[in-house]
This record gives structure tokens, sequence and C-alpha cells, in this order.
């Protein structure tokens, strides 16, 4: 179906935290690579961000996370030059056509969505409503772009199953075939579920209380090292297959993330280490990750001292991305029956 649209990758990272390991090798290295295979969009997007904070005191904390976002985005490799970087909340569109797939959307298919129920835990009722149609926002960031292709970590796969869930059914009810392609997720390398360095039966994630789970990309060397000494790890060697990896999650973790940032396969990891103690290969992790991430985090605090000029990229991305959104939004307020 995809084949009548031509190709076009959107992507997006909340500005909630700083960006940590996952977020990259999930996503981010993905894209540096996307970047110069298709036409890319990539958006930081802050209108996510409210469905779990919100007030005048974190106000200031959206901003700059938005601006650090930008900076990770530009420091791992993305081109702003060519690849238009933006605000989800600077195209408005993004949430004009979320309004119309909150009419297509039906609320089985949010009821069903794990992420949801992860985020709101035992506190449904009090959760925002924000957070319960967060995939329908997430659809709309997509289509409005008739994005084909939407490179993300394993976490999203079930948002991304949804996206084309209400392209199909706009498509479908509007008699509009094919308006809308079904976009693909990418979800592709050893790093798609980058797990937790306490406890690698949780993913990595922003919001885990303990900092030691996870690597951000803002760490120095020294913090890298330390989280990787300290990473949990069974008492056993290191295997020597894949298939030993299996019911021993703190080594696939580390062995996964080896391989992710060295761009090897896991069997070439296997090959060199399994067999060996933890201890040696902690210390081979440690120097490939200080390698690999204290350049981005260098080059992320030298763009941070100048957040005009982010806020430049932004703009001029903004404005690339609004004429796609304007002409697409134009069509659907047409094709469902709106006079203006
Ligand atoms: P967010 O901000 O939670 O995560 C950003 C990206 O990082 C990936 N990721 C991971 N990958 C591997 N291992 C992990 N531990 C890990 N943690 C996070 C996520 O899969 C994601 O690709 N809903 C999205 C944001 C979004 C979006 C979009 C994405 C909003 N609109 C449109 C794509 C297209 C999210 O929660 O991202």
């Amino acid at each position: 179906m995809t084949a009548t649209h031509p190709q076009l990758v959107l992507s997006g990272m909340q500005p909630t935290n700083t960006l940590h390991l996952g977020n990259y090798l999930g996503a981010l290295k993905n894209w540096v690579r996307m970047q110069t295979e298709m036409p890319c969009l990539f958006c930081v997007v802050d209108m996510h961000a409210l469905t779990q904070e919100s007030g005048y005191a974190k106000a200031d904390d959206v901003r700059r996370a938005t601006r650090e976002v930008t900076a990770a985005y530009i420091a791992a490799g993305v081109d702003p030059k060519r690849t238009p970087l933006f605000a989800q909340s600077m195209v408005a569109e993004h949430a004009e056509l979320a309004w119309i797939f909150n009419c297509v959307a039906r609320l089985g298919w949010l009821d069903r969505m794990t992420q949801f129920k992860e985020k709101s835990g035992k506190h449904k009722e009090r959760s925002s409503a924000g957070l319960y149609t967060y995939p329908v926002l997430q659809a709309a960031d997509i289509l409005i772009y008739k994005a084909t292709h939407v490179p993300v970590g394993e976490d999203q796969r079930q948002h991304l199953e949804l996206t084309r869930d209400i392209a199909q059914k706009f498509n479908n009810d509007f008699a509009a075939p094919d308006f809308f392609p079904l976009p693909e997720a990418v979800i592709t390398g050893p790093g798609t579920r980058v797990m937790s360095l306490r406890d690698g039966s949780k993913k990595m994630s922003k919001s885990d209380e303990s900092d030691y789970s996870r690597i951000n990309l803002t760490d120095d060397a020294d913090a890298i090292a330390q989280k990787i000494r300290k990473a949990k790890t069974d008492p056993l060697p290191l295997p020597q297959s894949e298939k030993e990896l299996e019911g021993r999650p703190e080594a696939d973790n580390l062995i996964a993330i080896y391989a992710a940032l060295a761009e090897e396969p896991v069997a070439a990891v296997l090959a060199q280490y399994g067999g060996q103690q933890f201890s040696g290969f902690k210390n081979a992790l440690a120097e490939l990750a200080v390698a690999k991430l204290t350049p981005i985090a260098a080059e992320m605090r030298r763009l941070m001292a100048d957040t005009a000029e982010i806020d430049r990229i932004l703009k001029a991305g903004a404005e690339k991305a609004s004429t796609i959104a304007a002409a697409v939004m134009a069509d659907v307020k047409r094709i469902v029956g709106f006079v203006g």
C-alpha cells in the first residue's frame, strides 16, 4: 500500500528528562543512518510531554529539555541542513489532525494500549485524558506528513499498529482509498530494547528512580564507566552462543549494548568475549561506551551554549514541516466535510 506514497521518515522523542542510551541505540542512531537513505523529518514531541508533566513549575523544564533533545539529535549526527528539526507544538496541524483522529480511533483500541496501562499505573482515574489519547496524537504526528517509515524502539510497536489502524479506518470511513499511507515501524539492530542496568527485566527508562539504571547521553566518562562497572550481572562467565543468552537477561543486555555501539553482530561479540568473566568485558564495554558517547555529550554542551541558534534551527525546520502539514490538513478538511 505504501508503494503509492513517496518514502518519508518521521520520528520524535519526548522532552522529559535527559535522553539515555536506549533512546540513542533504539532510535536516534537509526535516524542518523536513514537521513542518507530517504527524506526525513524529526520532531521533539513537546505536546506529548504535557500528558504527564504540567504546571508552571515544569514549563521551564519542558523548554530546556526541548532544546536539549534538539541538541542531542544534532550532536548524534542528524544534519539540520538536510533534515528539518522542529518542535511538535510549532506545527499546529498535529493537534488539528489529532482531533479528527480522536473521532476515528475506537475506545476499545485505546483500552488495549499497554503503555497507557504502565504509565497510569494504579491511578487511571487521575491520569490526564491526554495520556489516554497520547497514541492518537502520535498517529497524527506521523500521518500529517503522510510519512511511510517510523524508526523507533521496540516499545513503540503497538503505537505504530494503532497508527496503521487509524489510517486504514480513516481511508475506509471517508471513502478516500490510499489517502493515508499505512506507515511501517522501522525497529532494527541489537539496541531496539535496551534494558535497565539494575534489572534486566525492566526497560531502560527516563523515569526510573535510579540513575544507575541508565546511561544518560550527558553523562561524563567517569559516570559511564562507573554505571557499567556496577551493572547487575549473573555469576556465570559470558556465554559463547546466542542460545545460551536465554534466561540471562543482564548478560543479554550488556552484550546487545556492546554489539549496538560497536556496530557488530551479537555473534561476533560472543566470539570475542564468550567464556570470559564479566569484569574484563565490562572494562571493554565501558571503554567503548565512553569513546562513542562522550563526543556526543561534548557536542551537546557546545550547542546548548547557544540556545538562540537552536531556536533558529527549530523555527526553520517548523517552516518546512508546516508547508507539508498545511497541504495535507487542507485535503483532510475537505474529505471530512468541513466548509473552510
Ligand atoms: P520516547 O521519548 O519515550 O522515546 C524516544 C525513542 O526512544 C525509544 N526508546 C528505546 N529504545 C530502546 N530501548 C529503550 N530502553 C528505549 N526507551 C525508549 C522509543 O522507542 C522511541 O523511539 N511515543 C514516542 C514519541 C513519539 C513518536 C511520535 C515517535 C511521539 N510521536 C511519532 C515516533 C513517531 C515515545 O514515547 O518516545
